[in-house]
């Protein structure tokens, strides 16, 4: 597992927002992130606090925990990524105003350098669907290796049942050697490893530019139609 396909991509980095329909839906990569930094927000209310240690796992460019950052998340951030150039990029992107940069480290393959039981929770969004299927069990041995007994992991992903998410991903360039995965594959995933307790919810059936429609995505999150899921999983302690 190498970052080399992404520290090409790094510098220029925008969410994939370099497709066409993806900027009809949305005019600013973050406001696709918000919609997952909204929902960590509803169901993590001690986010605000200060008090949880967050890893972003795959964190990129640190997007999330940037958008967070500005929705009034204030955890200990910690960011890893295979690709040294999208940590620069992290580390360089990261706002004054929120202090200093979260943790940032280099992974290898899908080792991270932190000790067992270390986070409250831990996110990874956006990357499942980059990483080699043969290599999948080796970063969900991981996730539940990193969070603390009680602790909760969030799985974002692009949901193959949606054919416009399909459409989008086959034409946007940093997504060559994307292979989607559905939300099962994820619980299956998560369970061969670890005990959890799971659920899954679906995001984004509407374009998340227009904020009146907000209320549309809260009360389809049953529905397996979403743009984007999240699967939450609460390791059993
Ligand atoms: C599409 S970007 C998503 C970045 C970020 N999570 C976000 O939501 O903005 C995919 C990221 O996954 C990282 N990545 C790919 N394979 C990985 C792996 N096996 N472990 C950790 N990160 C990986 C890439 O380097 C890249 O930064």
């Amino acid at each position: 597992m190498s970052g080399a396909e992404f520290d090409r991509h790094a510098a220029s980095y925008d969410g994939g927002l370099d497709n066409p329909v993806k900027r009809m839906m949305g005019s600013s990569a973050d406001q696709f992130i918000a919609v997952k930094a909204r929902w960590l927000l509803r169901r993590e209310t001690g986010l605000r606090d200060g008090s949880l240690n967050l890893l972003d796992y795959g964190c990129g460019a640190g997007d999330l925990m940037r958008v967070l950052a500005d929705l009034g998340a204030r955890p200990n951030f910690a960011g890893c990524d295979v690709s040294e150039g999208m940590l620069a990029e992290a580390a360089k992107r990261w706002p004054a105003r929120h202090g200093p940069s979260p943790a940032l480290a280099a992974q290898h393959g899908a080792r991270t350098p932190f000790a067992d039981g270390r986070f409250d929770i831990v996110t990874i969004s956006a990357v499942l669907h980059h990483v080699a299927v043969a290599e999948r069990p080796g970063v969900y041995r991981e996730l539940g290796r990193i969070l603390k007994p009680g602790g909760r992991l969030y799985v974002f992903e692009h949901n193959p049942r949606n054919p416009l998410v399909r459409y989008v991903i086959a034409r946007t360039p940093i997504d060559e050697n994307a292979i989607l995965l559905d939300a099962t594959e994820v619980r299956h995933g998560l369970l061969d490893v670890a005990r959890y307790d799971l659920g899954t919810e679906y995001l984004m059936f509407m374009p998340p530019g227009i904020g009146l429609l907000r209320d549309v995505d809260r009360v389809l999150t049953w529905l397996p139609l979403g743009a984007q899921y999240v699967v939450s999983a609460r390791k059993v302690a």
